[in-house]
Order: C-alpha cells, then sequence, then structure tokens
C-alpha cells in the first residue's frame, strides 16, 4: 500500500511532532510525513522539522483576528495543494471550525494529554492532581466540531505519585504522547482502524498483562 501523505500542524516546540518524524523514517511505516505547518511564525517545532529534511509552511492565524475560517481556508488550500490525505494536529492552539473540521472528517487526529473524556481543555495535569487521580495519561482522537471529543484511537495511562509535580507528571504523560501518536498514525495510516456510530474500532488489540493498577501495595 502506498504511503499516506501526511501533514503536522503545530503552535511550538513540537516534540510529539518529532515522534512522528521519526517513527515515519522506518521503510515500513505506512505514512510519510511530508509538511509540517505552524500557525505561529519561528515556532521552535519548524526548526526542527527543518533539520529534519521536512518542509515547512507558515500560515500565521494571527493577522485573521477572529475569523477564524478564513484563516482555515488558506490553511486548507496549502494542505490540498499537498496532495495531504492525513492531518495531525500536534500542539495546534487553535479551535477549529465546523467548516474546517468537516473538510478533514475521519482524517485528522488530535492528541490530548489526559484519559478523555476527562479532562478537556487546558491545564490538564493541574487539574489531575488536584482530584488526586491515581492514574492519568493521553489520549490520540479523531477531530470532530467539539473540543477534545471524538473517535478515541488510543490511549496510554501512567501512574500518578504523590510527590509529583505538574512537570514532573507532565513529563511522564508527555512519554506516552511520544509513543501512542506514532502507534495511533500507523493504525490509522494503514487502514487497520474504521469508525463506526461514532467510535474508532481496530483490529488491533492491547496485550493481556498491561494491566496498571496505581499505587502497587508492595
Ligand atoms: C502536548 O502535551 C499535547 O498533548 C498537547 O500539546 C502539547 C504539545 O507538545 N496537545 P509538543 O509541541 O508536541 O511538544
Amino acid at each position: 500500500m502506498a504511503r499516506r501523505r501526511v501533514a503536522i500542524l503545530i503552535s511550538g516546540r513540537g516534540s510529539n511532532m518529532t515522534a512522528l518524524i521519526e517513527a515515519a523514517r522506518a521503510k515500513d511505516y505506512p505514512a510519510d510525513i511530508v509538511l509540517v505547518i505552524s500557525n505561529i511564525a519561528g515556532a521552535g517545532g519548524l526548526a526542527k522539522a527543518q533539520d529534519a529534511g521536512i518542509e515547512t509552511a507558515t500560515v500565521e492565524s494571527k493577522p485573521f483576528g477572529k475569523d477564524r475560517e478564513a484563516f482555515e481556508r488558506k490553511l486548507h488550500d496549502v494542505l490540498v495543494a499537498h496532495d495531504i490525505e492525513l492531518v495531525c494536529l500536534a500542539g495546534f492552539l487553535r479551535l477549529l471550525t465546523p467548516w474546517f473540521v468537516k473538510q478533514w472528517e475521519g482524517r485528522m487526529l488530535n492528541i490530548h494529554p489526559a484519559l478523555l473524556p476527562s479532562y478537556r481543555g487546558l491545564h490538564t495535569h493541574e487539574r489531575a492532581l488536584a482530584d488526586g487521580v491515581k492514574i492519568h495519561g493521553a489520549t490520540v482522537h479523531f477531530v470532530v466540531p467539539e473540543m477534545d471529543s471524538g473517535p478515541i484511537v488510543m490511549q496510554g495511562a501512567v501512574a500518578v505519585r504523590d510527590d509529583d509535580t505538574v512537570e514532573i507528571l507532565a513529563a511522564r504523560v508527555l512519554g506516552v504522547e511520544h509513543q501512542i501518536y506514532p502507534d495511533s498514525l500507523q493504525l490509522v495510516a494503514s487502514g487497520r482502524t474504521r469508525l463506526e456510530n461514532g467510535l474508532c474500532k481496530t483490529d488491533a488489540s492491547g496485550s493481556p498483562d498491561d494491566s496498571l493498577i496505581s499505587p502497587a501495595v508492595i
């Protein structure tokens, strides 16, 4: 099967972007990262993408002010001009309009630093710590018009420790993000996922021994 042409949209440092680019170096990976677009000029991830030999573009959202759709039309034109088949949002700090989401329905993924549907929105790690949850994590999902919703492709969990700070917990979750985003794109790009009644189904299965219980009583 031909490798799917993927664009990554970023606004910042792009560590998930880097994880996707590295995974796609494998010969048998089913996707090619052909384009990285930032809505912020000079975003840290742009230089990393260029170093990796990936074409980059900047489509600034700021000049469009509140006209979100006008910005998105420009973005969409760039994606279409590059024959993009799948879009990965990776720290892309823009709310998307229903119009844009519709253009990429079933073809756009996002990563969120929490176990959805818990902790939609911002400051997920602070809120998880404040609630005293014992297990936290990250989710890759298809993008739908409602923020941080949409069919879940994959989740990764981490234990939360009593002495965790926001930074320590964020770093632990980020490690999981860097695993589940490339794995999710692999499943989606190879056609191993299907959307049924608003849910994402796959023939992949979890290993039976990967339960996570926290805290462990030793
Ligand atoms: C990640 O925590 C991701 O889950 C969230 O934004 C952050 C982006 O980080 N959507 P990076 O730019 O990929 O390093």
